[in-house]
């Protein structure tokens, strides 16, 4: 596989290679620090006086999803969110007419067992595209504190292009949001909401770990296997996430190879369009709302 980094190529040319396996890192651009140091301030606001980085050592698993339970939707809907990143689209060279983003979320990996279910889910290996996610979609992914290989994301890129076995035929989005969403920040032991798992032996290893400094973004297609690593560390890991999508894929149902992905519903209507937050045309999420994947996209396993 490739990794770029600081790539100076044209939006269609690192689109393709995203669809095909790469990975690209950029170092911290000044709107993506600008959102890192929103959602720095808000996690400080919402656990004063506690220091951000050891709230684990502080409080009760409890206490600390409660207070998740407010502040990861208020950073997701903070107004200034949307407009960093489309400052980080625009920096980015992306045409903002044709591409699509939905709205960050803010994760949390805490070390040890302290808390890993609900508002604060440890997510075990998976594509996105088993949630519903077009095969054109783009993650992109960046730490808010200084983060270490120890507390970060890992992907699995031996699975690009690979099929494995899995629960997608069971998930769909439209469902999953009436019936288990919602119920996120009350799940603090145990997670007890169905979601699309492996379901033969995921060999982890080889699996990389992209170590950025504060801001740092990187992008990975969707369709990549990838899972929340074990935090060994001593310090809580905050990071934001968002996708984007492009409408010529959108349009054409393209974007990387669907091997394994048999989810149905569609995570279209998040989408937001860059230069005016429009939604997609309803015609267009129509056109994936029965299935993600289209027949003539997707290899049966
Ligand atoms: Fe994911």
């Amino acid at each position: 596989m490739n990794i770029y980094v600081d790539a100076k190529m044209s939006d269609d040319q690192r689109r393709d290679e995203l669809y095909s396996g790469a990975v690209f890192v950029y170092s911290p651009s000044p709107y993506a620090l600008k959102l890192c140091l929103l959602a720095q301030e808000m996690i400080a606001d919402a656990f004063r006086p506690f220091e951000p980085l050891h709230i684990h050592e502080n409080i009760s698993a409890e206490k600390c999803a409660e207070i998740l339970g407010v502040l990861k939707p208020k950073f997701i809907h903070h107004p200034k969110s949307k407009e960093y990143i489309q400052g980080m689209l625009t920096e980015s060279g992306a045409d903002l007419e044709k591409t699509y983003f939905d709205v960050p979320r803010m994760r949390t990996a805490f070390p040890g067992d302290y808390l890993k279910s609900g508002i604060a889910y440890a997510f075990h290996p998976h594509r996105d595209t088993w949630y519903s996610a077009p095969m054109c979609q783009i993650n992109w992914w960046m730490p808010i504190y200084e983060l270490n290989s120890e507390n970060c994301m890992a992907l699995h890129p031996h699975y690009f292009g690979k099929a494995i076995k899995n629960g997608s035929s069971q998930y769909n989005y439209q469902r999953w949001n009436q019936e288990s969403r919602f119920n996120a920040a009350k799940l603090v032991k145990a997670d007890t909401r169905v979601q699309p798992h492996a379901e033969e032996p995921i060999e982890l290893e080889p699996q990389f770990r992209l170590v950025c400094p504060i801001a740092g973004a990187y992008q990975f297609s969707a369709a990549q296997l990838h899972s929340t690593a074990p935090n060994t560390s001593s310090v809580i890991r905050y990071s934001i996430d968002f996708r984007t999508v492009h409408l010529d894929e959108v349009l054409s149902h393209g974007g990387a190879f669907n091997v394994d992905s048999a989810c149905t519903g569609t995570t279209m209507g998040d989408y937001l369009r860059a230069s005016d937050l429009a939604p997609l045309p309803a015609e267009v999420i129509a056109s994936y709302l029965e299935d993600a994947h289209l027949p003539s996209n997707r290899v049966s396993a």
